[in-house]
């Protein structure tokens, strides 16, 4: 992942690249730094840890120029400390870079050989050594900087400053993105455009392959095949507001608490207002026609499209496959003949699900991503865009997002349903009614708030948790394992609740506690015979029910955490909050960062 961002201008660019390192701190937080051009050549300030350590670094022995990168990294080749600290440098060069070079060590043998002497234990190093070995061989810096880039394997956004005066940032992106923007007398280069947001909203896409040499007042783009070409500047339509927390301690109690509104906003974008049926823009006949869907992602969204399977045969008869990203890329899958495929993805960004999408593409599946970022690289290739409006989500741990993609996802099956003719319009317009109580239903289970943080002291301290359910309830034990794991470190497992007898059950002794999400549906009686497994065993069991399903529980469990009465498809994204309620306290009983947990990162561009 790691976020870059680069300026060249005609004032002073240090505040500003740490303001817009700020902006991209999402991205990850191992370690940060920048450089400049500053009249005795190139300098750099880094700093282990968060952005904060790497002012408190500037201000001790302040840097400043008119040109320079930066860099926040999520460490992937390499401790994250001060010597693996971006920007590398090499002579008269140095780099930022995001993504991961597969072939450096084969490129960092070569250039050793040549009398390179490597600093660090990244694969980004490299770069800035092969800049450097073509400047020695008497390429001009652009020169040098393509011939370097046109060796490099693997994925990157690259930005580097090359030579000692040169007011110049020569760019690259294959496979990780990177967006450059135009501002008054000063040109900018970004990770994404809410990163340059406080100083310009004209950006430029950089395309697959594509390089950029960036000087003060103009980009000069060629394509992978070397050739000049010409990209749109578009008007970034991101707010340069930063989300603050208001009177939240935490992002995550914040984002938790928007749900309603988030779930508001989405909903009213997917009902036709005249007739009271979905409306799904250009995905609707791509899921009418398919014989045959499948739905990839990657971390929470993954389990959102496990739910959604669910919705999808059960409503439309149409049978989907569900796909890590990650796995269905790199095996043969077996591809429907007249099939879609969905990607589902907050960020838009995500390399494999990002990859997977251009695999389908390229086998012209229809392709439609549900996305919480409408200018992400997902939105801009895929066949349809159907978007989460939960706005920005900064928690890494995605909360606000899940629901809004269940929503978004929710209106797709009965779409679907409705077109296919499995649903009719008195059917459809039940189901509507139902979802559209999402908002009100929401805010209701967040008054279990007080409850969750009571039981928050019992999960901190035991050594695991369970978390079991049937059905749609299945994936969502999924993301309230997932959830715990993020923010709390602590290691819990969420499994279907039949599926416990046939192993996991070794794992209960006396006070394990075992969270079960049970509301009433056909399956209540078997999820209560599973509970009783566990009780008999000594498992400490709480329940998240409703009104009707707490009775069974009396007896069961020792704390029942009473939702609404959830109708329709409202079940698991309502389900969803108690789970996040239970993460959120117990993370805060435990101190530690659940809003930016160690060793994640928001946005996964690398693969
Ligand atoms: C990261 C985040 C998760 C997220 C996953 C997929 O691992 O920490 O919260 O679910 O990426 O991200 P996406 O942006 O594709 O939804």
């Amino acid at each position: 992942m790691c976020g870059i961002v680069g300026i060249v201008s005609n004032r002073p660019v240090s505040a500003r690249l740490v303001e817009g390192l700020t902006r991209l701190e999402y991205r990850g937080y191992d370690s940060a730094g920048i450089a400049v051009v500053n009249g005795q050549g190139i300098v750099r300030r880094r700093a282990p840890g968060k952005i904060i350590n790497l002012q408190h670094e500037l201000d001790d022995a302040p840097i400043d120029g008119t040109c320079g990168i930066a860099h926040t990294r999520w460490a992937t080749h390499g401790r994250p400390n001060m010597e693996n600290a971006h920007p590398h440098r090499a002579g008269n060069v140095a780099i930022v870079h995001n993504g991961i070079i597969e072939n450096f060590k084969l490129l960092r043998e070569e250039l050793a050989q040549n009398g390179h002497v490597f600093a660090t234990q990244t694969d980004s190093e490299v770069i800035a050594h092969l800049i450097q070995h073509y400047l020695d061989k008497g390429l001009d810096a652009e020169d040098a900087f393509m011939a370097c880039v046109a060796r490099l394997e693997g994925a990157y956004a690259v930005a580097a400053l090359v030579g000692d005066t040169n007011q110049t940032v020569y760019a690259a992106r294959h496979g990780s993105p990177l967006v450059v923007g135009f501002g008054e007398g000063e040109m900018f280069v970004g990770s994404d455009a809410f990163a340059l947001a406080p100083f310009t909203k004209r950006v430029l896409y950089l395309e697959e392959g594509d390089s950029a040499v960036v000087s003060i007042d103009k980009v000069c783009v060629r394509d992978k095949t070397g050739t000049l070409v010409t990209r749109d500047i578009m008007t970034a339509s991101i707010s340069a507001v930063m989300a603050e927390k208001g009177n939240y301690r935490h992002f995550m109690e914040k984002e938790i608490h928007e749900q309603p509104e988030a779930l508001a906003r989405t909903m009213a974008a997917y009902i036709d207002p005249e007739n009271d049926i979905p409306t799904l823009g250009k995905a609707a006949p791509l899921l009418a026609e398919a014989d045959r869907l499948i739905a990839i992602a990657c971390g929470t969204a993954y389990l959102a499209a496990s739910v959604a399977k669910y919705w999808f045969e059960g409503l439309a008869g149409v049978h989907v496959e569900t796909d890590i990203a990650s796995e269905f890329r790199y095996r043969t899958p077996a591809l429907p003949k007249n099939g879609a495929a969905l990607f589902i993805s907050q960020s838009g960004e995500t390399a494999d699900t990002l990859a997977a999408m251009r695999f389908c593409n390229q086998a012209t599946m229809g392709t439609i991503g549900v996305l919480n970022a409408p200018e992400s690289s997902i939105a801009r290739e895929t066949d349809a865009v159907m978007r989460t409006l939960a706005g920005p989500e900064i928690g890494v741990a995605s909360t606000k997002a899940f629901t809004a993609q269940l929503a978004v996802l929710a209106m797709s099956a009965l779409g679907t349903a409705h077109a296919r003719g499995r649903l009719d319009d008195d059917q459809i317009k039940d189901h509507i009614k139902a979802l559209s109580q999402l908002p009100e239903l929401s805010q209701k289970a967040l008054a279990v708030k007080s409850q969750c943080e009571e039981i928050a002291p019992m999960l901190a301290a035991s050594k695991q948790t369970f978390f079991i359910g049937r059905g749609v309830y299945y994936p969502l034990a999924l993301e309230g394992a997932l959830k715990l794991k993020e923010v709390t470190y602590l290691p819990a497992e969420g499994y279907a609740a039949g599926e416990l007898k046939h192993g996991p059950i070794a794992l209960i002794e006396e006070g394990t506690p075992v969270v079960v999400i049970a509301p009433t549906d056909e399956l209540m009686e078997k999820t209560i015979s599973n509970v009783e497994e566990m009780a008999a065993r000594g498992a400490r069991v709480i329940a998240i029910t409703d009104e009707a399903g707490a009775k069974h529980f009396t007896e069961r469990a020792s704390h029942t955490i009473v939702l609404p009465d959830m109708p329709g498809l409202t079940g698991p994204i309502v389900c969803a909050i108690p789970l996040q309620l239970l993460a959120y306290f117990t993370a805060l009983k435990l101190g530690t960062n659940m809003d930016q947990p160690r060793n994640l990162a928001k946005s996964v561009t690398v693969e």
